[in-house]
């Protein structure tokens, strides 16, 4: 470990910072002894219809755990990221699009989203969705993503953002869970070349007797690519906008109506709907987005998640627009056409701040300097990480190629039930150690607690707890209120539980150690291990699956599944080949499994419980110190998983 390294803020940077060292002390200090002065100050940075007068209403407590912020205010989300800024910048760009191709780009002024976001939120209304429906939004990375978004939050309608990566199996479980009146998608997406079927997937997805709920399926035209259609219930989006009004009143929504939910993975069962409410949510991305980022206006920030995933929300769309920033959309991804590719988006588009996962640094570090030769990359000033721990090797290849040795790195720890960043530098105030995400944002207070849930006090390891609510953290799991207070509140009594450990240093720096639960993040995507485990067993021919996650150099984790096949069935290449095949169809592509080994048995307790810790230590071969067997129900088992992982070697 490069503990030793450490790069202190330098001069320049503190300089155009809004926070230096004395500040974000004397800030962080308020905001956790004054929670409500403190967030009453920052509320102001968002336009309210009518002000609030409650600031924090919140308990933590399991017999009724309640989060409220400044409840009794009305806004509108996508007049605070649309309409405030028409009078200072509505000619400056919102959102400038990169395509896959690279010679395709669009750019999008503040006026120009202004009227389109308008139009659509008629169109919908047209539709009959209302206040309180909720719409599926299954689209590529294009700017009607974007506007379908916003079109939902203008009038009062709740966005279910699901990834274009995602099987038609998976969305319809994610249509099927929230009901959704109406789903918007596009003929094909575009991605590194290759067409992706998303309308033919909705048409899939609708088979399903569960999403008997959607009535209209809403078609953005993005490739002509051939479509079947349905005509009582397909609609082309630019058919609509063509007839809808250009004027619509954003709807006055209470702070604590949701805006939106997003679909995520947990150790248990199916995918969890995260509940977000549009004041806090919004107040709080809008502010980490500024002071993490440092966001001047008139800066290109580009942030290359997909829309898909809570990142997109927060920090390509809500953050960025509530800000007033011009905020970058890309298409494609990180290898198309070839690995120069993040390189030549920041020179073209002469991008300020790039905020980036881990995986795909790996992917580039592994070509050395090539990603960014011939490249000036002299725009840059601030760099991001996100979505699972940057191993230090990474962090200085960022650093010494992308960074040119000039840009501070901010490691930001979050989770889709965060809203926004918990645990981050701040580019004017902290110095910077590799591999670590540092110190808590404003009103933030992590702990770490032993597994019995004592308080740990000073340098140490332990699961890593939030002992008092923020504005950003989600409400609620959609429909299953219960299930959120056993996940999140449960586990250790009276605090909100990430599923992720953690070490803090002498410094009080916080090194996030990955989850220590059966959730896996594979190239920074999560992933339930029983979601894997039960696509699996769904394949005729599999009696019993056990998933784990074993190290892997670009993805961080890559999947490892053990298979006990139905008796009678043989195993074979082209067996092992249809179930990864299977899985790719079942859930998406991303939860491919990178290696199946097949299992005569699992090793379970006399209670059935799968003991997935002696099967991550198989897996990477680590035949030593499985600890004590005997108390499974057959320890034979366990040597002739070895048997089977040596002969595999
Ligand atoms: C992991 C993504 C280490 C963590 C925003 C968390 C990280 C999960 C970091 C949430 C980071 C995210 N360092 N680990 N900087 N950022 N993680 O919900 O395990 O997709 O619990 O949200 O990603 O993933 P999610």
């Amino acid at each position: 470990m490069c503990a030793a390294s450490l790069y202190p803020v330098r001069p320049e940077v503190v300089a155009r910072s809004f926070t230096d060292e004395a500040a974000y002390k004397a800030m962080y200090q308020q905001s956790v002894i004054n929670p409500d002065g403190f967030w009453r100050e920052q509320a102001r940075r968002l336009d309210w219809i009518k002000p609030f007068t409650k600031v924090k209403q919140t308990s933590f407590d399991d017999h009724h755990v309640d989060i409220k912020w400044f409840a009794d205010g009305t806004l509108n989300a996508s007049y605070n990221c649309l309409d405030r800024h028409l009078e200072a910048r509505g000619e400056q760009v919102a959102i400038i699009w990169e395509g896959d191709d690279p010679s395709a780009q669009r750019l999008i002024t503040y006026r120009e989203l202004h009227e389109e976001v308008c139009r659509f939120a008629n169109a919908l209304r047209g539709q009959d969705v209302h206040r309180g429906d909720v719409v599926t939004i299954y689209m590529p990375m294009i700017p009607e993503a974007v506007v379908a978004m916003l079109a939902c939050a203008r009038i009062g309608a709740i966005h279910s953002v699901v990834f274009g990566g995602f099987s038609p199996d998976a969305l319809a479980g994610r249509i099927a869970d929230c009901r959704s009146k109406v789903v918007i998608t596009a003929d094909e997406g575009l991605r590194g070349g290759k067409r992706v079927p998303l309308k033919a997937n909705v048409d899939e997805a609708l088979t399903n007797p569960d999403t008997y709920s959607v009535n209209k399926v809403i078609v953005c035209k993005r490739t002509g690519g051939d479509i079947k259609w349905h005509s009582h219930r397909d609609i082309w989006y630019e058919d609509l906008l063509k007839v809808a009004g250009s004027i619509c009143a954003p709807k006055e929504m209470g702070a604590e109506e949701p805006l939106f939910l997003l679909y995520t993975s947990g150790s248990t069962g199916k995918p969890k709907g995260v509940v977000h409410t549009t004041g806090g949510y919004l107040l709080y991305a809008s502010l980490t987005h500024e002071r993490v980022f440092d966001y001047r206006p008139g800066e290109v920030y580009w942030c290359t998640a997909d829309v898909g995933w809570v990142t997109g929300h927060s920090y390509i769309v809500y953050g960025p627009l509530a800000n007033g920033a011009t905020t970058l959309l890309f298409e494609g991804i990180p290898s198309y056409p070839d690995m120069t590719r993040i390189s030549k988006i920041i020179d073209k588009h002469g991008v300020n701040i790039l905020y980036t996962a881990p995986t795909a640094i790996r992917a580039m570090m592994a070509q050395g300097r090539a990603p960014v030769e011939g490249a000036d990359g002299s725009s840059l000033r601030l760099l991001g990480s996100v979505g699972e721990p940057i191993n230090p090797e990474a962090w200085h290849w960022y650093y010494e190629n992308i960074g040119r040795e000039r840009c501070p790195i901010v490691d930001t720890w979050w989770q889709t039930e965060t809203g926004g960043i918990l645990i981050t530098p701040l580019p004017g105030a902290t110095s910077l150690k590799p591999g670590s995400a540092s110190r808590p944002f404003f009103g933030v207070q992590p702990a770490l607690v032993d597994n019995l849930g004592n308080l740990i006090e000073g340098a140490g390891e332990g699961n890593l707890v939030i002992i008092d609510s923020w504005p950003g953290q989600a409400r609620s799991l959609h429909g299953d209120h219960d299930r959120f207070v056993d996940t999140y509140f449960k586990t250790f009594k009276g605090m909100y539980f990430t599923g992720d450990g953690a070490r803090r240093d002498e410094d009080g720096y916080y090194w996030i150690t990955g989850r220590v639960d059966d959730v896996l993040n594979v190239s920074g995507h999560r992933m339930g291990t029983a979601e894997i485990e039960s696509a699996m067993v769904a394949h005729p021919q599999v009696a019993e699956a056990a998933v784990v996650g074993v190290p892997h150099d670009v993805k961080g984790q890559g999947i490892y599944v053990y298979v006990t096949l139905n008796d009678g069935v043989s195993a074979s290449e082209a067996l092992r080949q249809e179930l990864k095949a299977w899985i790719r169809r079942e859930i998406g592509p991303i939860a491919t499994p990178d290696v199946i080994q097949w299992a005569p048995g699992l090793p379970k307790t006399r209670s059935g419980k799968i003991m997935r810790r002696i099967l991550r230590k198989i897996s990477v071969g680590e035949y030593d110190g499985l600890g004590d067997i005997s108390t499974l129900a057959d320890p034979s088992v366990v040597q002739s998983l070895i048997n089977i992982h040596r002969g595999m070697q």
